[in-house]
């Protein structure tokens, strides 16, 4: 990923992405890290945000703290590489494995991101989750269960027919089991 970054391929995909889904009204972005414009943004403002950046512990806080500011009240907080939730480990394990940013889970051969599932297990406790994929939506200065579940995924229009079969099977495979 750092090799792609370097030159410049998703930075161009999501312009073209951006310019094939013909989203109403448009769409802007700020190209900057979290740290430089997470002050910035105004709070109680977003319907959505999705939160799939900094994988390290204190980066997902962090990046959690903000999103839970700017969030709009109805609005729905969501990510993904929520592989196991915190109270879903062994008592300790997690505290042993917070700062690293790929661990094992106990007794699988299945990785996991401490750092996200321990972010989101301080801050929100036991959530909705679908295959990695987690919500919660604002309601007033609490967080409730979003019900979002994955029961209709549409592929956007731009994504040629050619590949709907390789992103269905994709997702397929994550969003066959679910949790609470
Ligand atoms: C796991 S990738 C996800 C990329 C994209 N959401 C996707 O699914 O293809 C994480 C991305 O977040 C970027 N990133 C990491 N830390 C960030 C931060 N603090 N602020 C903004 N972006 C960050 C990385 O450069 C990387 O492109």
């Amino acid at each position: 990923m750092d090799d792609l970054l370097r030159n410049e391929l998703p930075y161009r995909t999501l312009r073209h992405n951006i310019r094939f889904a013909h989203i109403d009204g448009g769409a802007s972005h700020i190209r900057a890290s979290s740290r430089q414009v997470g002050d910035h943004l105004r709070d109680g403002h977003f319907d959505i945000v999705y939160v799939d950046g900094e994988h390290g512990y204190p980066g997902v806080l962090r990046d959690l703290q903000i999103s839970m500011r700017v969030l709009a009240d109805g609005g729905v907080l969501c990510g993904d590489d929520l592989e196991i939730q915190a109270h879903q480990l062994p008592e300790g394990f997690l505290a042993a494995h917070r700062d690293a940013l790929d661990a094992v889970i106990p007794g699988t051969t299945t990785g996991f991101h401490p750092g996200v599932t321990a972010a989101v297990g301080e801050l929100f406790g036991p959530i909705e989750e679908h295959g990695g994929f987690w919500s919660v939506r604002r309601d007033g200065d609490s967080f409730v269960p979003a019900n979002c579940p994955p029961t209709k995924v549409t592929l956007p229009d731009h994504v040629p027919e050619r590949l709907h079969p390789y992103f269905n099977q994709h997702l397929a495979e994550r969003l066959t089991s679910s949790s609470v």
